[in-house]
């Protein structure tokens, strides 16, 4: 299939590009490069040693939407393009619903234009806000209790498209709820590339841990849970990319919803641990006051993906935190030039061998 990837320069756009084609796809991306890099798609055709056309554009520019589908006469369409930081979104929530929102009906509305008829939708396990019972599985209330607007955009996407299907018998949506994505390819060369100082818990630490930040701050030790720490199903990126190709491959007709986790959780303080496992050194936390808005527990029940996309994850937090270790490693400023030139002392694995050793 030749699948057009909105966002397929991100995070997770760039490993989903390349599990596609290795599985022999062809891949095309359209990216505004706001929150990612050109390297990583140039890294992505080295790893596979295929070309990715990217198209660097808005989404919310319906013209020049057109012109990439008459250009690359997509088969289907992988919708990972949006705005997806939580604090942000309480801070300036207009932008967000105006680009979150704003992008998918641009990207609909070409798609009738063009007759494609397969997408597959980046949503986010947050669409169960703070109601459902633990695990939530797909059947499990949506919409209810969300707090941010990042959130509310993936339920009111998920709402739209559940709109749009009923006006086309012939659409295919499948919407996949993503849990908490970490880690890095393998090779060590694609992975997270935060911009600013990490939102998320798993960057964060491995910046800890290389020294470039002092401190992990644990969001509160007093939640109902084992160890008092906030608990969420990790899962590795490459399994979440993979998880993309089945349903990509998957031939299911209307609207689905699938969870993209694990099925278990992880606390705070195990991430940290894992990770400090993993890098053989010490990770310093503290714990300070919750994060506004933070559940105790996520995790969700996963059978369906497994069941009707043949799908499940493979690698443990350990894999995660080692590959996301590798890239760190190898990459200490991310995608940026200056990864290739300059290495900081601090970042070089320890004399005595006890640090992981980058690939060649
Ligand atoms: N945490 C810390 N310290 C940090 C960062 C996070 O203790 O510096 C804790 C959080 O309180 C939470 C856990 O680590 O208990 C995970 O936090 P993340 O920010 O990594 O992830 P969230 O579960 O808050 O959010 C993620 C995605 C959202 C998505 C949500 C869906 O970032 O996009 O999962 O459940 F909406």
């Amino acid at each position: 299939m030749r699948a057009l990837l909105t966002g397929g320069a991100g995070y997770i756009g760039s490993h989903v590009a390349l599990e596609l084609l290795e599985r022999g796809h062809e891949v095309v991306v359209i990216d505004d490069l706001s929150n990612s890099s050109r390297e990583s798609l140039r890294r992505v055709e080295e790893l596979s040693g295929r070309k990715v056309d990217l198209y660097v554009a808005d989404l919310s520019d319906i013209d020049a939407t057109r012109e990439i589908f008459v250009a690359s006469n997509p088969d289907a369409v992988i919708h990972l393009a949006g705005l997806k930081a939580v604090g942000e979104s309480v801070a300036d929530p207009i932008r967000y619903y105006r680009t979150n929102l704003g992008c998918t009906f641009t990207l609909v509305q070409v798609m009738r234009e063009f007759r494609v008829k397969k997408l597959v939708f980046s949503s986010s396990a947050t669409v169960y806000g703070t109601i459902a019972d633990l695990p939530v599985s797909e059947s499990s209330v949506v919409g209810q209790g969300i707090t941010n607007p990042y959130g509310q955009t993936k339920a009111m996407i998920e709402q739209i498209l559940q709109d749009v299907a009923v006006t086309d018998p012939e659409m295919q949506l499948t919407i996949l709820r993503y849990f908490n994505p970490i880690g890095a390819h393998e090779s060590g060369r694609i992975g997270e590339d935060p911009r600013q100082v990490p939102n998320n818990l798993l960057p964060f630490v491995s910046q800890v841990a290389a020294g470039v930040r002092e401190e992990v701050s644990v969001f509160g030790d007093g939640f109902a849970t084992p160890d008092g720490t906030g608990v969420r199903d990790y899962v590795h990126v490459v399994d979440l990319a993979r998880g993309h190709v089945a349903a990509l491959e998957a031939s299911l007709g209307g609207v689905r919803a699938f969870n993209l986790g694990t099925g278990h959780g992880s606390s705070v303080l195990q991430v940290i641990k894992a990770f400090s496992r993993v890098a053989r050194r010490s990770i310093p936390y503290k714990v300070v006051a919750p994060r506004l808005g933070d559940v105790a527990v996520s995790y969700g029940n996963v059978v369906k993906a497994a069941e009707e996309l043949g799908w499940v994850a493979q690698r443990t937090l350990e894999d995660a935190c080692r590959d996301a270790w590798r890239w760190q490693l190898a990459n200490p400023y991310g995608y940026s030039s200056q990864a290739n030139s300059f290495v900081p002392e601090r970042l070089d694995p320890k004399p005595d061998g006890c640090g992981v050793v980058p690939p060649p």
